[in-house]
């Protein structure tokens, strides 16, 4: 038998029957069974979606005229993807992006919530967020993590408005009936740093004569500063001269494990004029320009190409090929990638295709 053999329609069902199903909670599974188990490509709400800083900016800013930060607890305006209506306010099945808005003097209160989410700072310098304790600084690039049940709070000592990204899993855990929040007295920072303490690569802190040996922690770094991003990334592109990708995974440096449990973050080299694609694969990504010029690719479901300058974000549907061209060929181009790998690894429906 075909796969894509039509099956009978509920139109074709007497009236009668419909009815006295439905009036017993039941439903015929052969008219829908085509939508929910497509043949070889799954359906994808998410669309290709092209979000400009350029726009977002000054929305934001009159969010910050309009809207006090006191009524707004957090000033964001979210990226929605209209494949799942805007209401919904998701980028794509597991990830919710908004861009945040905090000016000088301002503080938004000390809460914990079940989803994870990251901060990848955008603009703006003197914003710090305080995450189970620890003051993070917050400058350009930088990514904080704010994950699953650590109290988190936002302050800011500069003179310039500060803007970030928020990536979440808040669909994926709002859709498990899990999402709530609690709100926390202003937290009281402790001294000292993860990301001082697990700043050389291969060498973690211990107790003296090491007990078990090195821990074990879920979250021993809370902020990953973009400059040792950068370097790093820089290091590896001399480094490995013949290699076509430059990419670094955010991880738990004491386990190796992804940051956080169900989004995976990375930071992506292009070197001058280089032109990287990227085979379909199951989870969707994002892509956040931090410095130069990228013309983004997307394939599928409808071909789009999106040229993304400073600060401008993409999503891309799983199951899509994507095309990254570094527009300038005298400089290098760095990306932000938020992806659902982790998710659709630790489910085994993580699947790449050539
Ligand atoms: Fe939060």
């Amino acid at each position: 038998m075909q796969d894509d053999a039509p099956l009978g329609r509920l139109e074709d069902l007497p009236a009668d029957y419909v009815q006295a199903m439905r009036a017993r909670n039941l439903v015929p599974l052969w008219p829908s069974l085509r939508a929910v188990l497509p043949p070889k490509v799954p359906t994808r709400p998410t669309q290709a979606v092209h979000w400009a800083y350029g726009d977002i900016r000054p929305l934001l800013m009159r969010a910050g005229d309009l809207t006090p930060i006191e009524k707004a607890e957090r000033r964001v305006l979210v990226l929605a993807n209209p494949g799942h209506t805007l209401e919904k306010m998701q980028a794509s099945s597991a990830i919710y992006l908004g861009m945040q808005l905090l000016l000088p003097g301002e503080w938004a209160p000390s809460h914990r919530h079940t989803p994870n989410a990251v901060r990848m700072v955008v603009e703006g310098e003197g914003a710090w967020t305080t995450v189970d304790g620890e003051k993070c600084p917050m400058s350009r690039g930088d990514l904080i993590l704010t994950p699953t049940g650590l109290w988190h709070e936002h302050g800011h000592d500069g003179d310039a408005p500060v803007v970030w990204l928020d990536v979440l899993d808040l669909p994926l855990v709002h859709y498990l009936e899990a999402s709530y929040h609690l709100n926390g007295e202003r937290q009281k920072q402790r001294p000292g740093r993860g990301d001082r303490a697990h700043t050389r690569a291969g060498l973690v802190p211990t107790p003296v004569f090491g007990g078990d040996g090195p821990g074990r922690r879920r979250y021993p770094v809370l902020r990953y500063p973009w400059v040792e991003a950068r370097a790093a990334l820089q290091a590896l592109a001399e480094d490995r001269p013949e290699q076509e990708a430059v990419q670094l995974t955010y991880v738990n440096p004491e386990t190796g494990e992804d940051a956080e449990n169900i989004l995976g973050f990375h930071a992506l080299m292009l070197r001058p004029g280089q032109t990287l694609r990227l085979p379909p694969r199951s989870p969707a990504s994002v892509f956040h320009l931090i410095e130069g010029a990228v013309e983004a690719g997307i394939d599928a479901p409808q071909p789009r190409r999106f040229a993304l300058a400073e600060a401008d974000t993409c999503v891309a549907p799983g199951f899509s090929a994507v095309t990254l061209r570094n527009a300038r060929p005298d400089a290098p181009a760095f990306v932000f990638i938020a992806d659902e790998s982790p998710l659709h690894r630790k489910l085994g429906l993580l699947e790449q295709r050539d």
